[in-house]
């Protein structure tokens, strides 16, 4: 189950995303918005806490710049969350940041680009190796804040 969570600025992408990754077999827990105007923070803090929970194994967010979802999905505690807008983003985030929340602007890139980078970012795997000493000296530096 993907989380995924959009404010005013990106529920047209949200819902072109859900359709075109919905056909190949991904099943998604929409937490908002459903259109009404409303403040990323607290979308962000929604579709993370269903990821660091376990309930869900990854999250997407959008927002207009996709700024604002990245700044906040990371400060939540075992979140890695990248703001991406072309495929090697997407996939060396997953392989080599292990990161586990997506962030897209839903004014800086189309529907079909934005489709096309949550499916690599669900595809990928993190490549583990030295790149996990990296991922636990965030780790450590996220838990001494
Ligand atoms: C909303 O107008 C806009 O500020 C928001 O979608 C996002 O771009 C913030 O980072």
């Amino acid at each position: 189950m993907i989380a995924i969570g959009c404010d005013h600025a990106g529920v047209e992408m949200k819902k072109a995303v859900i359709s075109a990754l919905s056909e190949k077999g991904f099943e998604f827990k929409d937490m908002g918005t459903d259109g009404q105007p409303c403040d990323y923070p607290v979308i962000a803090k929604a579709v993370c806490e269903e990821v660091t929970s376990g309930k869900c194994e990854k999250g997407i967010l959008i927002c207009g710049t996709g700024i604002g979802m990245s700044i906040t999905a990371n400060k939540i505690k075992g979140i890695r969350a990248s703001l991406c807008s072309d495929s090697f983003s997407a996939k060396y985030t997953r392989l080599h940041n292990d990161a586990n929340v997506m962030c897209m602007g839903a004014r800086v890139i189309g529907n079909g680009l934005a489709s096309e980078l949550a499916e690599i970012f669900l595809t990928t795997g993190f490549e583990g190796g030295r790149h996990q000493r990296r991922i636990d000296l965030i780790t450590e530096i996220e838990n001494s804040n």
